[in-house]
């Protein structure tokens, strides 16, 4: 079966910034892609060339189907879109706003009218459909919107960072209702930068940065390309953590990472409880005063950390979230530090750099 979404090489240059540096991707048909990048690093622009709002330079794209470059009005009656910045008419009501888009589309009034409903109560909108969208908060905004790209139930949908903004609870709902999508046989590329709703939603995931996919697989087999488990370490004092460092790099596979803020030491390894207990064991030894540790598998961040050198931001231009639970982070893995200035358009930084997504919840 053909895929449902195709992207052979796409390249899209805005002046010096390299925005797509050869995007290739497929999603099968009834399947969930995440997309999943730091700022910066081309999911925006992959989507909007995909869904006909931008040409790339080269490359080629199919989706449900059909040619994007050759037939994009084809192509926009088969999808549905929603954008990482809600796209809403302020001053009509949440019900008229999804009513409109119903009757846009060649619903009936009446049949659009129970669209709206049905919409308006999946998205805990429905106290509020009577009130115009410009008094509505931004994460209401943006189940506004969501509502909205459901109202024709396209067969194929993309979603820019469909969570971000939003509080737990509606992010929980939001993630019920894209299963619930999926489930009747929507196919769907979501961006994110939550690892943890890649690891959820996503039955596959590409890794993009600086433009191109950096690796792409399942979330079990993201993480067991990096192997190992991790301890953790909270350090009880702040200038005790590089002697725990040292203590702990006997049993470790690689570099050790440490989140300044909160005295948090992750340090790859391999063999399981024992090596926790030695490590217990040698920190003890050194006197160092621990607030907690604890073994884990590898989370899809310390994939990211693995493959890109660098974490992902919390931050959005409209989700300026460093402080908003985001943990921070000091080291960057492997230092490939050198290659991030290559890119100087992207406006990331090794600096930047210190803010993982994801753990929100
Ligand atoms: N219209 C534009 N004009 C100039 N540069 C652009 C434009 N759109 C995107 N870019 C640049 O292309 C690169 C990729 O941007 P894109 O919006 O695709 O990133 P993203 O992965 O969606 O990031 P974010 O997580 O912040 O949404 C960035 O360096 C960005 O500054
Ligand atoms: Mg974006």
């Amino acid at each position: 079966m053909a895929p449902a979404i195709q992207a052979e090489n796409l390249v899209k240059t805005f002046g010096d910034v390299r925005a797509l540096d050869g995007v290739s991707l497929d999603v099968p048909e009834g399947t969930v892609l995440g997309l999943l990048g730091p700022n910066g690093a081309g999911k925006t622009t992959t989507v909007r060339v995909l869904t006909t709002l931008l040409r790339p330079d080269s490359g080629r794209a199919v989706v449900a189907g059909v040619d994007v470059l050759k037939h994009p009005n084809k192509v926009r009656s088969l999808i549905g879109l929603s954008g990482q910045y809600a796209a809403v008419d302020e001053y009509l009501t949440g019900f008229e706003n999804l009513q409109m888009v119903g009757e846009l589309y060649q619903m009936s009034a009446r049949e659009a009218k129970a669209r709206a409903r049905e919409l308006l109560e999946w998205f805990n909108l429905a106290e509020a459909r009577d009130r115009i969208a410009k008094t509505y908060s931004g994460g209401m905004r943006r189940r506004l919107d969501l509502a909205a790209a459901l109202v024709v139930r396209p067969p194929v949908m993309f979603l820019d960072e469909p969570t971000t903004g939003l509080d737990p609870r509606n992010r929980l709902a939001l993630w019920e209702v894209i299963e619930t999508l999926v489930e009747q046989g929507t196919t769907l590329l979501l961006t994110t930068q939550y690892l943890e709703e890649a690891d959820r939603l996503a039955h596959d995931i590409a890794v993009v940065d600086h433009g191109r996919v950096i690796a792409r697989g399942t979330a079990d087999q993201l993480k067991a390309q990096i192997g190992g488990e991790r301890i953790e370490v909270v350090v009880h004092r702040a200038d005790q953590a590089a002697e725990a460092v040292a203590a702990l790099s006997e049993y470790a596979l690689g570099e050790a990472s440490v989140e300044k803020n909160t005295r948090r030491i992750t340090v790859p390894v391999s063999g399981g409880a024992r090596v926790l207990a030695d490590a217990i064991r040698e920190l003890d030894a050194r006197s160092i005063e621990i607030d907690d540790i604890g073994l884990r598998r590898p989370t899809l961040d310390d994939v990211f950390l693995s493959l890109t050198g660098h974490v992902t931001e919390a931050g959005t231009e409209e989700n300026d979230g460093a402080g908003k639970g985001g943990r921070g982070r000091g080291g960057h893995g492997k230092g490939r530090a050198g290659e991030d200035g290559k890119d100087g358009g992207s406006g990331r930084g090794p600096d930047k750099q210190a803010v993982t997504a994801g753990k929100e919840l």
